[in-house]
């Protein structure tokens, strides 16, 4: 176990449960195959997991429909199901060291950064979904004629939800949340390379008290576990959180059964910084609204434009600042980067680095790897970036910031708006009138004025374009969990 120590340096945690979790039981994968979890901080297998694939998507199929259709959570009072939810969030505040322990074991994230963001933002989501499950409400409609009409918002059924590995436990909760709170029931396929805290979520979840058959988890493989859940009968929906290219394969595989879809993808999104914003501030939020999570962030500001008066002054202090991140073992309190989640991501951000400078761009500091156990990368910005370099329309998903400068609003907006993307922007400004004016012109989800990376439960979340379709968190996240009936009563003779 983690020891609960404010400073210093955590000891990884035991892992509990490595097996399927269907009905109220773990189990090992039908084929009896199991995959291997890597620490990415030392490349050493943390230990082998059921490997599920299309027979336990079957089984855990025919699990949450059962628990759909009859039993406990069918006849439940909605209130009970919101208490269902506050005991789980109890729960994980019990264990949160251990939680978060997992999750820098199996991602690399820095125990810092778990702490103090995953697991409080996780646990704030299922208190708020909670707080929801007794306030779906419908409507009474006045139609013509002696009807009486009204609508009522019941649960889509079974919630197939496929995550990934850049906030595994905060995908939990951002899924888990509004699908209880509506009274659906839910097969979850974590990521393959962190299925650790998403499977002690299951146990958690028991302890709660949750009926078997409510949330079912097959870790395993996008095409084969994933695959199963996006094209079986018994599964009604399904949402997703990872790449535009995964998501346009589910949409084609989801296409033959007509499941409700709901995506939350990529991103690049504009951070634009102008002449007259509080530098200090906007420097502050440039280096975190990027390097945050080792920069594996969907909403990652990756494409940051500076107004020409102050890019000078602007490149120099933020390269300063980069320069400062505190590389290491993500178990030490003082680490502020941890290693990027796996070879392929890592090989992904060391290719876009060398295209980077190959266009031309100057690679101001950092881009090499560090050490050569763990993936670890340097953080690194590249200079003089233009708009029709790869490092500026594609994502990277990594320590790599792009800076590109600006003279006018109105080109500033046409540029940030020059992308398929469309997941989160931000404007850095002492005007409100540019504030607004940005934040009213940007083809994007989510606009931060001053700030970057603020998230709540309340405040919904999601992409225009092609960051996504639908909305997750606040109230606008039950939308996707719900589907609307009408009733018409006839009142007359
Ligand atoms: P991915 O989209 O392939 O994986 C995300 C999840 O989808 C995983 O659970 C995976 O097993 C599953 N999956 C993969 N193929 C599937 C299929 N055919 N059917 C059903 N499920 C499937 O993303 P990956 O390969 O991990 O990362 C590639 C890139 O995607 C990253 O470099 C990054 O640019 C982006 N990404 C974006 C994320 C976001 O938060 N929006 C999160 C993770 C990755
Ligand atoms: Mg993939």
């Amino acid at each position: 176990m983690s020891a609960a120590t404010e400073s210093g340096t955590f000891a990884a945690p035991a892992i509990r449960q490595k097996g399927i979790l269907i009905g109220d039981e773990w189990s090992p994968a039908v084929s009896g195959k199991t995959f291997q979890t890597i620490n990415p901080a030392t490349e050493e297998v943390i230990c082998e997991v059921a490997e599920g694939d299309k027979a336990d998507v079957d089984r855990a199929a025919r699990a949450a429909r059962a628990a759909f259709e009859s039993g406990p959570w069918s006849k439940m009072d909605a209130r009970d199901r919101g208490q269902l939810l506050l005991k789980l969030a109890d729960l994980m505040e019990e264990n949160l060291d251990e939680l978060a322990a997992l999750e820098t074991l199996d991602n690399g994230k820095p125990i810092g950064d778990a702490r103090a963001a995953d697991l409080p933002l996780a646990i704030d989501c299922l208190r708020y979904y909670a707080g929801w499950a007794d306030k779906i409400t419908g409507d009474t409609i006045p139609v013509r004629g002696d009807y009486f009409c009204y609508t009522r918002r019941e649960p889509v059924g079974v919630c197939g939800q496929i995550i990934p590995w850049n906030f595994p436990i905060l995908m939990v909760a951002w899924k888990w949340g509004p699908a209880l709170a509506t009274g659906n029931t839910i097969v979850m396929k974590p990521a393959e390379q962190t299925p650790l805290s998403c499977l002690r979520m299951g146990e958690l979840a028991l302890e709660a008290g949750f009926p078997a058959g409510v949330i079912n988890i097959v870790p395993g493989y996008g095409p084969t576990a994933g695959a199963a859940i996006v094209k079986h009968p018994l599964i009604d929906k399904v949402a997703f959180t990872g790449s535009g290219e995964t998501a346009q394969r589910i949409m084609a595989d989801a296409s033959t059964t007509l499941k409700r879809l709901t995506f939350e993808l990529g991103g690049k999104s504009p951070n634009i910084v102008f002449a007259d914003a509080d530098l200090d501030a906007a420097i502050t939020g440039a280096e975190f609204g990027l390097f945050f999570n080792q920069g594996q962030c969907c909403c990652a500001g990756s494409r940051l434009f500076v107004e020409e008066a102050v890019h000078e002054e602007f490149v120099e202090r933020v390269v300063a600042r980069a320069n400062q991140r505190v590389l290491g073992n993500p178990f030490d309190t003082g680490t502020t980067q941890g290693p990027q989640v796996d070879k392929d991501q890592f090989d992904k951000i060391m290719g876009y680095i060398d295209s980077g400078s190959k266009e031309g761009a100057t690679c101001a500091t950092g881009g090499q790897r560090v050490g050569d156990r763990g993936f670890f990368i340097e953080p690194t910005v590249f200079t003089n970036v233009t708009d029709e370099m790869s490092i500026a329309r594609e994502e990277i998903f990594g320590p790599v910031m792009s800076i590109l400068k600006f003279s006018e609003m109105d080109e500033a907006i046409s540029r940030a708006n020059n992308t398929t993307f469309g997941l989160a922007a931000a404007v850095w400004t002492s005007d409100a009138k540019k504030a607004h004016k940005i934040a009213a012109s940007v083809r994007a989800g989510t606009v931060w004025v001053n700030c970057y990376d603020v998230f709540d439960a309340a405040a919904p979340f999601g992409g225009f374009k092609m960051s996504g379709m639908g909305r997750e968190l606040g109230e606008a996240g039950l939308a996707n969990y719900t589907e609307l009936k009408t009733v018409t009563v006839n009142l007359g003779e």
